[in-house]
């Protein structure tokens, strides 16, 4: 069985963090439905969403990914880089106790889920603004045990790791070059230059859940790839993308 585990929308999200974005209006109404499509549509592809508690007074709380890193034998509880976000992270660690050993990144660390790729046995983190080094040491110590690798890798001009490259399939993955530089040993596969913030897609058995708002991206990849379309305009006005809606947890 695959849970999703995703969180209902904060009233606040129009409070979100913004870091490379500028703030747009939010259409509150559509943000949600978008949301409740999105989990619709992980269920179309076989997850069963289990909701988060309810966090009503953190504006990002939607953003699940952020606040774990779940591995095949443990889960890691985060230590976000944004202070706004630091409560979420209790509700996760109680959603995910019934599954997995937790770890937790602890002070003066900070490491947000959105900076960790999982490919295989290695894990790779980005530095950014949410995560510092501190970060990446805590989660090299918390899954050295369970025989994973971590590894730190540098980019700029986006949130997370995971807005710059993403898992598209077994020893694939797609970027933004200017973003990022490819990862040896993987196929690379680039977003359409028109669309920079094409980067993240979501790997879900063999299918991936990816925004409608980048169609040149989804057709490209739509050649090689089943690819399911998921409306997000609001969501991405948030700084967000199909990743972070969601934690994945086979069981
Ligand atoms: N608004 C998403 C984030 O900054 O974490």
């Amino acid at each position: 069985m695959v849970i999703a585990l995703t969180r209902a929308l904060s009233p606040r999200i129009v409070e979100c963090e913004l870091t490379y974005l500028d703030r747009t209006p939010i259409d509150f109404a559509r943000a949600a439905e978008q949301h409740d499509a999105y989990e619709r549509l992980l269920e179309a592809h076989g997850c069963m969403i289990r909701r988060v508690d309810d966090a009503d007074d953190s504006p990002d709380g939607v953003f699940v990914e952020d606040a774990a890193v779940v591995l095949d034998g443990l889960a890691v509880i985060t230590r976000p880089g944004a202070t706004s976000r630091r409560g979420e992270t209790e509700s996760m660690a109680r959603a995910l106790a019934p599954h997995r050993p937790l770890q937790h990144i602890v002070a003066p660390a900070t490491l947000d889920g959105g900076d960790v790729l999982v490919a295989g046995d290695t894990l790779f983190v980005g530095r950014s603004r949410r995560t510092n080094d501190e970060g990446i040491v805590q989660l090299r110590d918390a899954v050295a045990a369970y025989g994973y690798k971590v590894v730190a890798v540098d980019f700029s001009g986006c949130l997370h790791l995971k807005s710059a490259v993403t898992r598209i399939g077994e020893g694939m993955l797609l970027f933004n070059p200017g973003y990022v530089e490819p990862f040896a040993g993987f196929e690379m596969v680039a977003v359409d230059p028109e669309e920079p913030d094409a980067a993240n897609a979501l790997l879900l058995g063999g299918a991936l859940i990816f925004p409608a708002e980048h169609p040149r991206t989804r057709e490209l990849l739509a050649h090689r790839f089943t690819v399911s379309a998921s409306e997000m305009s609001e969501l991405l006005k948030a700084e967000a993308g199909v990743t972070c809606c969601s934690v994945i947890v086979e069981v």
